[in-house]
Order: structure tokens, then C-alpha cells, then sequence
């Protein structure tokens, strides 16, 4: 046992073994939202902060990879009048937030049919990503329009149309070649998923890139989710022994 003492901070994590890419699902806004007697989107807003605090959280330990589940292709199906409430916030993040990410060495990235957004957003987002393209603190990486599936297919109807025009034989499509060709290409996969809200299912995302991640459900609705409960999940995170399915200890699987 660490005789260590427990900081609110995570200044007791152990630099050594921290996750380097973190995995999201955020969930639990709209029942946030019920319980004070809110509508949904003011859950939405108050969400908004709890994404600010873990964006705050992963820079201050040394996490280089954060990917949040923001809207996913199932979401499209919600009533109109929240999906523009979704799209009008994500808006003003990217708005508001440019300088900060900027001034904290953040770099925006996305996964996802962004070509499904409203095109303001998407040129709010495209702006921000290039703009911040050489920051090398932490990539912020959002799930937009992002359904694993949806991914799965669209690679594969890559790979289809390599292999008709000649580019590419059977022989060389490996598991190198399919992480390559999705939406995470220059993305590690993550070490851990944190779902909040108690549910405790994938909901279609990161389907490929899940294989030999550590799961952490909690039932913390994410506008309650703060930065304590994230470093007790990390101190949490570096007391597993992660063995890619093999006996030994440590090993990575490549
Ligand atoms: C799930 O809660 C949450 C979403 C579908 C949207 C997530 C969006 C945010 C946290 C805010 C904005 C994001 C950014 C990046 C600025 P739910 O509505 O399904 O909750 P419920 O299951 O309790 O109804």
C-alpha cells in the first residue's frame, strides 16, 4: 500500500502510469436537468462546464488524449428543438473557448460526419482545428455526428473501392491497416472509458478501438462528474493490471 497521501489534485498520480488517451461518454444531462425540475438543455449547458473541468483536468496531470462522445449519429433522431440546442452550444464552445485552448497548448480534434453538421459549426470547428493544429499539450479530440458503426462502414467501403481500383490486395489488409483508415488514424487507442450516469453499455462508439481498454462506469450524472471523482478514477486506473490477454504484466500487444 502507498503510503502517499490522497490529494484532491491528483498530484499523487503516478506520472509513469497514467492513461495516455482517456475515452468519455457523458451522460446523464437530461435526468441532471429533471431532478432540479430544468429542461434538458439547461442539463445540456450545465454539461458544457463538466467539459471545461476535464479538458482543465487531463492538461494538469499530463494526459495527451481526451475523447468526448458529444453527439452521436443516434442523436439526430432527438426532437429538432435539442439538437439546435446541442448545435448552438457546441457553437459557442468552440467560439469561446478558441483563445483558452489556444493559451493552454490544446489541440481540437474530431471524429465523425462532421459533414452532417450545420455549416456554421462545422466552420466554427474547422477553424479551431486549424488553428490550433500545432498545440501538442492535449488533443481534445470530439465525437461529432460519431457513430462506430457509421466508421466501420465508411472504411470499409474505402477498402472496397482501394481493392476495385487495384490499390490494394486481400493480402494486406491487416489490423494496422483498418486502425489506419479510421477516423482515430493518428490516435492511440484509449486506455480507459468513463461512462457517467450508471448505464452501463458503448452505445456505439469507439467500436474498433475499444478492444483491450479498461471500462469505469459510474453513477455520477456528468454535470455532476468533477475533477476529484476523474483522479479517483485514474488512482483507480493505476492499480489494474492491464494484460492484453496475455499471462504477463505491463506488456503492450503490439
Ligand atoms: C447525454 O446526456 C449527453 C449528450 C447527448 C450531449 C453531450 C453534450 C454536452 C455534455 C454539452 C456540450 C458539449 C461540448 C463538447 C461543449 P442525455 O441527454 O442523454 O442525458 P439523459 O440520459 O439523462 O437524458
Amino acid at each position: 500500500m502507498s503510503s502517499k497521501r490522497i490529494s484532491r489534485d491528483g498530484e499523487d498520480l503516478d506520472p509513469g502510469r497514467l492513461p495516455q488517451h482517456v475515452a468519455m461518454i457523458m451522460d446523464g444531462n437530461g435526468r441532471w436537468a429533471k431532478r432540479r425540475l430544468l429542461n434538458r438543455i439547461q442539463g445540456h449547458e450545465k454539461g458544457a462546464d463538466t467539459v471545461r473541468a476535464m479538458v482543465e483536468a487531463c492538461r494538469e496531470v499530463g494526459i495527451p488524449f481526451l475523447t468526448l462522445y458529444a453527439f452521436s449519429t443516434e442523436n439526430w433522431q432527438r426532437p429538432k428543438r435539442e439538437v439546435d440546442a446541442l448545435m448552438a452550444l457546441l457553437n459557442k464552445f468552440l467560439q469561446n473557448e478558441r483563445d483558452e485552448l489556444q493559451k493552454n497548448g490544446i489541440r481540437l480534434a474530431f471524429i465523425g460526419e462532421i459533414a452532417r453538421l450545420p455549416p456554421r459549426v462545422r466552420q466554427s470547428l474547422e477553424e479551431v482545428v486549424a488553428a490550433t493544429a500545432s498545440n501538442d499539450k492535449l488533443r481534445l479530440v470530439l465525437a461529432l455526428s460519431y457513430g462506430g458503426r457509421s466508421e466501420i462502414v465508411r472504411m470499409a467501403r474505402r477498402l472496397a473501392a482501394d481493392v476495385a481500383a487495384g490499390q490494394l490486395v486481400a493480402a494486406q489488409i491487416d489490423s494496422e491497416w483498418i486502425s489506419r483508415h479510421l477516423d482515430t488514424a493518428d490516435i492511440p487507442d484509449p486506455d480507459i472509458l468513463i461512462r457517467t450516469s450508471g448505464e452501463m453499455r458503448i452505445s456505439n462508439f469507439l467500436l474498433w478501438q475499444l478492444a483491450y481498454t479498461e471500462f469505469h462506469f459510474t453513477p455520477t450524472l456528468w454535470p455532476d462528474f468533477g475533477k476529484e471523482e476523474f483522479f479517483q478514477i485514474l488512482r483507480n486506473y493505476q492499480q489494474r493490471e492491464r494484460r492484453f490477454g496475455k499471462v504477463d504484466t505491463g506488456a503492450d500487444p503490439a
